[in-house]
């Protein structure tokens, strides 16, 4: 396997809390790496140091072969925050185009890149809409289009799936499936385990450590548990059962 993210023993401390500790892992290429874990386990922060928005206390973070945050990532490199960040006073073409226009060495500035982006998170109909009169999931779901708009090779994405319905949360992951398809590599965290199953690998937090990574099939065989949550729940507590 190629591996478009390296951790070596990777450690941050902030305010004094060792929020990741000692994490090893190897994010593949040209798939979907789950990142999942209870509230507060290190999720949010992975993501920043993967960015390059978090300062490592500790170990290295290589990123498409460069360590975090260098320069040189900037237009590789996708990122979708928790809480989305879109213009209230644009509409949503407006909000998608002005993100377009940050990366014009993608080939992001076409009109049609737009719409596809806008369609490809369901808000075709809304293209006209100014943000600040959408719903809390059609504002987020913004968010995600102007992180597609770019062609990321590496798309970060965190939580991208709350608050929206079964069908629109299903259509996204189909959009994952494809753009990991065509060599994009995705990172998704969540705390729901459900979602475990879109991916190819799954990094399992708990508390800043790396408690496993392996894929889904790996997590229910190795527990032999009926669903991902109790899989989940099975691992942590051979590993309480272990220390
Ligand atoms: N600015 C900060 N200063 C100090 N500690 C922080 C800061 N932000 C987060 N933390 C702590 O770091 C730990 C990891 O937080 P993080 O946001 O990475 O978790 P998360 O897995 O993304 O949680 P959630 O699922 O709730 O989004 C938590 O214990 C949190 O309290
Ligand atoms: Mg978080």
């Amino acid at each position: 396997m190629t591996s478009a993210i390296t951790l070596d023993e990777l450690t941050v401390v902030r305010s004094g809390n060792t929020v990741l500790d000692h994490i090893d892992a190897e994010i593949p290429a040209g798939e979907i790496t789950g990142l999942l874990g209870p509230s507060g386990c290190g999720k949010t922060t992975l993501m920043r140091v993967i960015v390059g928005a978090q300062r490592i206390t500790g170990g290295t973070a290589t990123v498409l072969g460069s360590p975090a945050g260098s320069a040189a990532l900037r237009s590789r490199v996708g990122y979708v925050t928790q809480s989305p960040a879109v213009y209230g006073d644009l509409t949503v073409e407006q909000n998608v185009a002005y993100f377009a226009a940050l990366y014009p060495d993608r080939r992001a500035t076409a009109r049609t890149d737009v719409a596809d982006a806008v369609a490809a998170v369901g808000l075709g109909p809304f293209t006209d809409r100014r943000a600040d009169a959408l719903s809390g999931g059609q504002r987020s779901r913004v968010s995600i289009a102007c992180a597609l708009v770019a062609h990321p090779e590496l798309l970060i994405l965190d939580e991208p799936t709350v608050g929206l319905d079964p069908l629109l949360r299903a259509e996204l992951w189909e959009r994952f499936s494809a753009m990991a398809a065509s060599g994009t590599t995705l990172v998704v965290s969540s705390h729901v385990m459900d979602e475990a199953a879109h991916c190819a690998q799954l990094i399992l937090l708990r508390e800043g450590r790396l408690i496993e990574e392996l894929t889904p099939a790996q997590l229910t065989e190795r527990t032999g548990a009926p669903t991902l949550d109790d899989a989940f729940l099975a691992l942590v507590r051979k590993q309480e059962e272990a220390a």
